[in-house]
């Protein structure tokens, strides 16, 4: 059922596996992405996997310099509706440098917004986080959780959600989810994609997986001293496999709805895993040791959050279906065959 997807953050971790989904659903993909956190390597992994339309424009969405050139090719493509992906996304630089993040997030969305406008294709699916429930709630949480993000790039999702709710409001033909990710992970089964950070990874999972194929000596594990089980913080980890289905999934949802509106919806499993959980896990997938040490706490993090993932269910017919397991084994696979990512 969908057709025509822009996918602006196309070549990234979580976009180069939604283009994957939807081209292998037989839908033609157009990535806009400007490559500053991605690799162009990437769209040659993607044809390989799922050969099929795609076409691709390197503009940066955030610079009002190249907007008409966007909104003019955006309106060429004919689309039917967009993923928006493109963004930064390192919490601590965020805090560091919060002008930076707004003006990037915040101009990015409303130059999709408005290309969209123009191409008058008002199906979109935004790229949102479980970041924007900051620490107001006991888990599992639902979509009416209280909303509070502890940073400046979860103000910048939260924002970009209070920017969509608005421009459904004034115009009953825009029909928008917000996805509300939690802690994405593992890569495509085939070991061709997945995630390839730039720098020294923030993230839990890029950390371990680097550890495991001996680029670093040891992960620190942030806090042994929360009110959980095993005193470690707990996530809801996702396969990005299957968060790139539940993206096509809420696509079609929306070329099926016959009502306007914005809609926030949580993408998880519902289940909790600590940090010590994690790494058992991938020490099992990977058949490596992972040394580590019991550090401080990390600066804004919190105990424990995981879904409550009933709306997807209910609206998109969507369910996490991979395990712990498979998401250390597919992440391990891509870490293993590329130890230095895309360049390798
Ligand atoms: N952790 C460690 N050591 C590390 C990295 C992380 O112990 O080196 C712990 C954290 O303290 C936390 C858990 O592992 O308990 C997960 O941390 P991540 O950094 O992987 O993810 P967060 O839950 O902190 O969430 C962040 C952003 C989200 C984003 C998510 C996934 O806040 O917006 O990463 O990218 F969605």
């Amino acid at each position: 059922m969908t057709k025509r997807i822009v996918v602006t953050g196309g070549a990234g971790y979580i976009g180069s596996h939604v283009c994957v989904e939807l081209l292998a659903g037989g839908a033609a993909a157009l990535v806009i992405d400007n490559f500053s956190n991605a690799h162009p390597e990437a769209l040659n992994r993607i044809r390989e996997l799922a050969p099929g339309d795609l076409e691709v424009l390197e503009r940066d969405l955030a610079d009002p310099a190249q907007s008409e050139d966007i909104i003019s090719a955006v309106r060429d493509f004919n689309p039917d509706g967009a993923v928006h992906l493109a963004g930064l996304k390192a919490v601590g630089e965020s805090v560091t440098e919060p002008a930076r993040y707004y003006r990037t997030n915040l101009g990015a969305a409303l130059t999709l917004i408005e290309a969209l406008d123009a191409a008058d294709a008002k199906n979109l699916v935004f790229s949102s986080s479980a970041t924007v429930y900051g620490d107001r709630n006991e888990s599992p949480v639902d979509e009416s959780g209280l909303t509070g993000p502890t940073n400046p790039y979860g103000r910048t999702k939260l924002f970009i959600e209070d920017i969509v709710r608005d421009i459904a409001h004034s115009d009953n033909r825009w029909r928008i989810v917000n996805l509300r990710y939690f802690n994405p992970v593992g890569a495509h089964a085939s070991g061709r994609i997945g995630e390839d950070p730039n720098d020294i990874p923030n993230n839990l999972f890029p950390f371990i997986a680097q550890v495991a194929v001996g680029r670093r000596d040891k992960l620190q594990v942030f806090g042994g001293d929360y009110p959980t089980p095993d005193g470690t913080g707990v996530r809801d980890y996702i396969h990005v496999t299957d968060l790139a289905r539940g993206h096509v999934a809420a696509l079609d949802y929306l070329a099926a709805k016959k009502t306007g509106g914005a809609v926030d919806i949580n993408l998880g499993t519902g289940k909790g895993v600590s940090v010590l959980e994690a790494v058992a896990a991938f020490k099992r997938a990977s058949n490596r040791d992972i040394p580590y040490d019991i550090a401080p706490r990390r600066d804004g993090d919190i105990a424990e959050i995981y879904a409550n993932a009933d709306l997807a269910q209910k609206l998109l017919g969507w369910r996490a279906e991979k395990t712990l397991e498979d998401m250390c084994a597919d992440h391990w696979r891509w870490q293993s065959q590329n130890p230095e990512g895309y360049q390798s």
